[in-house]
């Protein structure tokens, strides 16, 4: 049953020119599978570490209820309104609800975007891919954290071994997107979202049995009314958006192949909770590892990579256990790349270009600017630009910035310049009273709490 059913057709006015998802589930287990990749497993437990454990996870769970969720909801409901590419769609919607022009340029600021975190992705994935290597080696039999802090820092000092890993990566997200093998990525989101939370449950299980889990589970969930920082708090912000894959048109662009019957909110509260869930697994999991085997909680982006080897190292069948896990980030990390390229490339395809032509682009400027990511690692760690690397540079301002920016966008639009009947037209939220809070919140909370984070990070 492949996702689209054509991907190149003729009439712009009906539909567009994509194609619809099939099945009810469909929708969902492509949403899922972009939303849950390397943010999940890599990037919350690592910002986490960060800016210090439970102040931090409470704010990015805020962040998800009151900002993720409700903005999740208006841009899939704007992408199946536009039926087009995000760039396109927003051009459309913002003429046909009378709005100032503004708005178009989301479209815009979401496939720059989409570059931007893709060229960095793509060489984190490309570890993932490293691991399945080393992982299966058994070099990690019995490894101690030492060990494992060594095996990372050869990786990172290897400019030659990441770029590899980073090419074959974006070459894998290229000829899935290129060739709209649905099948392909229909089939592995099925299978990859049960293994993978499957597994994490076992893992979960493994770090009840470890020293360390008791201050782990403390170390997240001993909400302490510490204080939080402003820059934890734009992390927080940054990382709900991230997480979801919302702000930049990735799940517009999902939305515009979203059936007519299909139900937003149900679809929206499934894949968020399920998002959550496993960031939140992976984090006790590794903070348990981390705290077990003395490591800091501090690492950096490294901590995935330097703290689940040495668990799977001191397990029996470990080997198995740890190649398999490494396989599965990285398909997840593969559904979610799929969807960042979606919106340049969609937008190519509705200017005429072919899918071929249009991925190929997209995936070579990606690419050449993760080059940028890759020395950050080795030859330009000492390059600053506002004291950070240009690996931190691209996220900081893809997830701290244009995200927000485009997500502040979004509510906005869909709260105050569509009109109320429009969007209950589309959204068919069946409880009057849920309808009225939902609206209530995107119109009022979410841009509020957007722009609070923001001018609270800007002024300290
Ligand atoms: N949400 C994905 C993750 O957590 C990453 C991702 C996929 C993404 N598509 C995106 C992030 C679009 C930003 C924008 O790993």
């Amino acid at each position: 049953m492949p996702l689209y059913i054509k991907e190149n057709g003729m009439s712009h006015k009906r539909r567009g020119t994509h194609s619809i998802w099939k099945g009810r589930w469909t929708f969902i287990l492509a949403a899922t599978g972009s939303a849950v990749g390397l943010g999940n497993i890599w990037k919350f437990p690592y910002i986490t570490g960060e800016y210090g454990g439970s102040a931090f996870v409470l704010a990015y769970l805020l962040c998800i209820l009151i900002i993720g969720i409700p903005v999740m909801m208006s841009e899939i409901m704007l992408g199946r309104d536009g039926r087009m590419s995000p760039i396109k769609t927003m051009q459309t919607l913002t003429h046909k609800y009378s709005s100032p022009r503004i708005f178009a340029a989301m479209g815009w600021i979401g496939a720059v975007s989409g570059f931007l975190i893709l060229s960095f992705y793509s060489v984190v994935a490309g570890w993932a891919l490293v691991y399945i290597g080393k992982m299966a080696s058994g070099m990690f039999v019995s490894a101690d954290a030492t060990f494992a802090g060594e095996a990372l820092g050869v990786l990172h000092a290897s400019p030659v071994t990441q770029l590899i890993a980073h090419t074959v990566f974006m070459i894998m997200t290229g000829v899935v997107v290129a060739l709209g093998v649905h099948k392909g990525l229909e089939r592995s989101i099925r299978f990859l979202m049960p293994t993978l939370f499957i597994m994490l449950i076992a893992l979960f299980g493994y770090s009840l049995t470890t020293p360390g889990f008791e201050q782990s589970w403390n170390y997240l969930f001993g909400f302490t009314l510490e204080k939080i920082n402003s820059e934890a708090l734009i992390a927080a912000l940054g990382h709900a958006f991230f997480t979801l894959s919302i702000g930049m048109g990735a799940i517009m662009a999902y939305g515009a192949y979203l059936p007519d019957k299909a139900h937003i909110g149900k679809t929206v509260l499934i894949a968020a909770t399920l998002d959550t869930v496993i960031a939140l697994m992976a984090g006790v999991v590794i903070f348990s590892v981390v705290f077990s085997y003395g490591l800091a909680p501090t690492a950096g982006p490294g901590l995935l990579f330097e703290s689940l080897p040495i668990a799977f190292g001191s397990l029996p069948g470990g080997v198995i256990i740890g190649t398999a896990f490494f396989v599965l980030v990285a398909i997840a990390s593969w559904t979610s790349a799929i969807s960042m390229a979606e919106p340049a490339v969609a937008w190519a395809v509705d200017k005429g270009y072919s899918r071929i032509v249009a991925t190929s682009v997209v995936c070579l400027v990606a690419w050449t600017l993760g080059i940028g990511t890759v020395l950050s690692f080795n030859e330009w760690a000492d390059t600053k630009f506002f004291g950070l690397t240009v690996f931190e540079n691209i996220d900081f301002i893809t997830a701290n910035i244009l995200m927000p920016l485009g997500g502040l966008m979004l509510a906005v639009f869909v709260g105050w310049f569509m009109s109320k009947e429009a969007v209950a037209k589309q959204m068919r939220i069946r409880s009057e009273r849920v309808f009225i809070t939902w609206r209530f919140i995107l119109r009022y909370l979410s841009p509020l709490a957007i722009f609070a984070v923001f001018i609270y990070g800007l002024t300290n």
